[in-house]
């Protein structure tokens, strides 16, 4: 997510400032409601500022930063606070004597605020990422050095964190440490850097460290030292960046939603990041919301449009089935300008990446009007949806930059998820233990979507040899069918090409009659573990493949059955039917970025759309 840059340089002048400046323009991609730079002179002296980096650099011409040899920036993605002056990044130290920056949650924050606060330290933001700098602060007061202070530190961190300090008495160094979240060491000559990923320093230096998970490096400007959480220092050879800084920026993949379908199983694992307690329930203290209101809700509908209507589809099955609430799905524009019937006792799901779909936040405002409670799962903090709502649930996707939606899509289903077993807990639907067996079943989910993807040149594969093709049918069933549905989108959008998904069992009832020799179809099959819903999909596999449609199957692994019908069967691993879409949909999406490549197309920037629609 948030885009983190760190300088260890010889002389003292703007060159620090400078360097970490023109690194928070290419990291911008990662994180763009506020920025942040702090340097160490004779004291330590930073500036932040809410809104895009531009607000920062002017902010700058005015009050310039004192001459230094080190410095640290930041362009943030807010997940814990609002994007405001003062929750940007650096964080300083109640005794200002360390300022750091942060990507990553901290999950046990309460307890570590408790610690300070009995100490009669006060936080003055709304961040996790300040409450570190605190306890970092009382470490180096214990130690007095810099890089045993974090050990420390990290020590006492549950959660995901890349964390970047200077302090105040050590000029000419800065200490980083990483877990479940990146960090990229460069060298320079005479001159070092670290960096969330390459594209932080690609255009000083190209010999670049990997980092490897728990572990502390210290730059200065002649030495890299790396150790571990435990102190054992770590040899590790440089490797050579050979990407040019526009591909540093995409990852070094050659377009944004590559680089996205790829993050998916960071979005997902981020998005349950912090919302367990340690017994394993589920704690979502920050829905802002009575928890009577949740008790007594006895009718559930989501508002949203296009991809993200389709992670309320898949809501349905899950809420419905955990919680034996009525949850129905309407598109925010059709809700609108209807006379839908909600009441006190309603709760209005409205489902957004951007927070500013115009359709959904006309949806959210006549659901309120009509006294409805709006819960919101939103991407973008601050956003004008997550600020109308009564309730907001963030998915921690990072920014989308690619218009066609993918690693927002399968955060907003893992929040619903979160959503529909929190309410399941609250109103006692579920036994706490299978609430914690779901719980363990989605934790597994990130490595089972890093499977399908690891897959990605066979259906790269399919994709170059259905270059050609001018119509793709979807079926599914079940919460296959909102998978279905998504990969027609992702195709149409995508790759110009006519696409339509449907529900499996309303094949008979029409569509099948564009059934011809040869018509691409897809089938989302349901785990073989159900074998009734397994069953029902396979007739409709020998429908169409009696009538000599090319069928291709999305099955689990040791689904034998699709084998004898299914032209190419595309793996996914054994997952719990619910859970399905995360994986399901995962190869769709890979399909249709790559079809869309094969023709040459931009798939970053599809023809007539817009990433963010605020215009009803
Ligand atoms: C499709 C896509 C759109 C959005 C829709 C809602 O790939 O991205 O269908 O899902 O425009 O946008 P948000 O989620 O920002 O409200």
């Amino acid at each position: 997510m948030c885009g983190i840059i760190g300088y260890a340089g010889g002389e003292i002048s703007t060159r620090a400032v400078d360097v970490v400046l023109e690194s928070l323009s290419r990291l911008e991609y990662r994180g763009y409601d506020s920025a942040g730079v702090a340097v160490v002179s004779d004291t330590l002296a930073q500036a932040k500022k809410a809104g895009k980096l531009e607000g920062l650099l002017a902010e700058l011409r005015t009050n310039p930063l004192p001459a230094s040899s080190t410095a640290i920036g930041h362009t943030r993605w807010a997940t814990h606070g609002s994007p405001t002056d003062e929750n940007a990044h650096p964080h300083m130290s109640f005794d200002g004597k360390v300022t750091l920056v942060h990507n990553g949650i901290i999950e046990n924050f309460a307890e570590l605020t408790k610690e300070l606060r009995d100490l009669g330290i006060v936080p003055v933001t709304e961040t996790d990422s300040e409450i570190v700098s605190h306890h970092l602060a009382l470490a180096l007061a214990e130690r007095d050095d810099l890089t045993a202070a974090m050990r420390d530190t990290v020590a006492k961190l549950d959660g995901s964190f890349t964390l970047v300090a200077i302090a105040a008495n050590t000029p000419g160094t800065v200490v980083a440490a990483r877990r479940n979240s990146p960090l990229v060491v460069g060298i320079g000559e005479g001159e070092n850097f670290v960096g969330s990923d390459v594209a932080a320093f690609v255009s000083q230096t190209r010999t670049a460290i990997e980092m490897g998970q728990d572990e502390i490096v210290t730059i200065t400007p002649d030495s890299v030292h790396i150790q571990t959480f435990e102190g054992d220092t770590v040899e590790r050879e440089p490797f050579t960046v050979d990407w040019d800084a526009d591909a540093a920026v995409k990852g070094g993949f050659a377009t944004f939603m590559e680089k996205e379908i790829h993050d998916q199983p960071a979005a997902v694992r981020d998005t349950l990041l912090g919302r367990m307690s340690p017994t394993g329930s589920l704690q979502l203290d920050e829905l802002r919301i009575d928890e009577s209101i949740l008790r007594r809700v006895d009718k559930i509908v989501v508002v949203a449009c296009g991809t993200a209507a389709y992670a309320g589809h898949v809501a349905k099955y899950a809420i419905e089935h955990w919680c034996r609430i009525p949850v129905e799905v309407e598109l925010a524009h059709e809700f609108r300008y209807r006379d839908p019937v909600v009441s006190e006792k309603t709760l209005v799901v409205a489902i957004t990446q951007s927070g500013e779909t115009m359709d959904t936040l006309m949806a959210v405002r006549h659901a309120r009007e009509q006294g409805a409670k709006v819960l919101a799962i939103v991407n973008t903090h601050g956003s004008t949806i997550a600020r109308e709502s009564d309730a907001v649930l963030y998915t921690h996707a990072g920014p989308e930059v690619a218009v066609a939606s993918t690693k927002a899509f399968v955060a907003q289903i893992t929040a619903t998820y979160l959503l529909g077993l929190y309410l399941a807990q609250l109103r006692g639907n579920k036994y706490s233990d299978e609430v914690v067996t779901y719980l363990d079943e989605l934790m597994k989910m990130p490595d089972k979507i890093a499977e399908v993807i690891a897959r990605e040149d066979d259906i790269k594969d399919l994709a170059h040899r259905m270059k050609d093709v001018t119509s793709v049918l979807f079926l599914g069933r079940h919460v296959g069918f909102p998978v279905a549905l998504e990969g027609a989108l992702k195709l149409k959008e995508l790759a110009y090409i006519h696409a339509e998904g449907f529900a499996a069992g309303e094949l008979k009832h029409g569509p099948i009659a564009l059934v011809e020799e040869g018509q691409p179809v897809f089938f989302i099959v349901p785990t073989p573990r159900r074998p009734l819903l397994h069953a029902k999909v396979m007739s409709n596999v020998r429908e169409v493949n009696a009538r000599g449609a090319r069928v291709l199957c999305i099955a689990e692994e040791g689904d034998t059955a699709v084998e004898e019908f299914a032209a190419d069967v595309i793996r996914i691993p054994e997952t719990p039917t619910l859970l399905h879409p995360l994986v399901s949909v995962i190869p769709l999406q890979i399909f249709a970025c790559a079809l869309a490549a094969e023709k040459g197309l931009d798939v970053d920037q599809p023809r007539n759309l817009a990433k963010s629609v605020t215009v009803e």
